[in-house]
């Protein structure tokens, strides 16, 4: 349909790596505790908005005998999900005009889309393909916390290049990003206006420390390399030859964190997102 979010908003590596870890199985009791999903149950299960689908992938491990359907109309999204990710059914589709017959699913999804789509469009599409009793789950982030170590602090390389480039603030603005952003108060309630009952809220709290002792050496290296890969993608989505410098430079400073982490000399560098899950039933 278009490649509007991965061209122009967010990159498609940026949106999977970090989705990846958000959703990785060590946080899956924040979930599970407020999805509140019979695991026994062959339920089948509709993302919307899936972007290169981190989250599908944490259902069917989550859900193994859900039937589980993914839709963006991001094509480059949906192409690289369907050669990554085995036994969904991805598809380029508008969550506004739902492909699919009244009263097909028993769960609807979303993770930080419900902002970008009118809400009566979001909320009464789902109504409408979900069962009787079908329980809709929107997901969105909340402000966190973000502390950068002193190794990982915007290089001059960096910064030279970013004053070098024009800066276009209007791309988000053009493009409908976060036009329909909803408080914590006001999301729930803009679920029951659009007719869902039973509604509840809760959050997950996903705290992203490579130095905490919790962590594997592996995703604590994963992390490390999400925080790289979206710097990476940001200059490379400027398709400039004078990124050069500004790419080595990025290289040079995740290579030194790796560095660090691996002799131990810890940074304590974090990011903390909170994300909001509001839980409604179609009645
Ligand atoms: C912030 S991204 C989130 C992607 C994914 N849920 C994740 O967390 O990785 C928002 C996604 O919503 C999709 N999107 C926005 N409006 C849409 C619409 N009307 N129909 C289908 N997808 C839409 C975008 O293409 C993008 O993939």
């Amino acid at each position: 349909m278009n490649n509007i979010w991965s061209d122009y908003v967010q990159g498609l590596m940026t949106l999977y790596l970090s989705r990846k870890l958000r959703f990785d199985d060590f946080f899956f009791k924040q979930y599970d505790r407020v999805f509140n999903l019979d695991h026994n149950k062959n339920l089948k299960i509709l993302e919307i908005g899936c972007g290169p689908g981190a989250l599908a992938e944490a259902l069917h491990r989550w859900y193994p005998k859900a039937r589980i359907t993914e839709i963006d109309r991001d094509s480059n999204f949906i192409s690289f999900a369907r050669k990554n990710i085995e036994d969904v059914i991805f598809m380029e589709g508008d969550a506004t005009h739902l492909p699919f017959e009244n009263d097909s699913f028993d769960v609807t999804i979303s993770n930080t889309v419900q902002e970008h789509i009118e809400p009566t469009a979001f909320w009464s599409e789902q109504r409408r393909v979900l069962k009787p009793g079908g329980v809709c789950l929107c997901l969105s982030a909340r402000k966190g916390i973000h502390c950068t170590a002193p190794c990982l602090e915007t290089t001059v390389e960096e910064k030279n290049f970013w004053e070098s480039v024009p800066q276009s603030n209007d791309v988000l603005e053009k493009h409908g990003v976060g036009k329909y952003w909803l408080s914590e108060a006001e999301l729930p309630a803009s679920m029951e206006q659009n007719g869902f009952v039973e509604v509840t809220t809760g959050y997950a709290l996903i705290d992203l420390t490579p130095d905490a002792p919790k962590y594997s050496s592996q995703m604590a290296e994963t992390m490390i390399e999400a925080m790289r890969k979206n710097d990476l993608e940001a200059l490379q989505s400027m398709h400039s030859s004078n990124a050069q410098k500004a790419i080595a430079a990025v290289n040079a400073k995740y290579d030194d964190r790796i560095h660090l982490y691996r002799e131990g000399i810890k940074q304590w560098d974090t990011t903390v997102s909170v994300t909001m899950i509001v839980r409604g039933s179609k009645g």
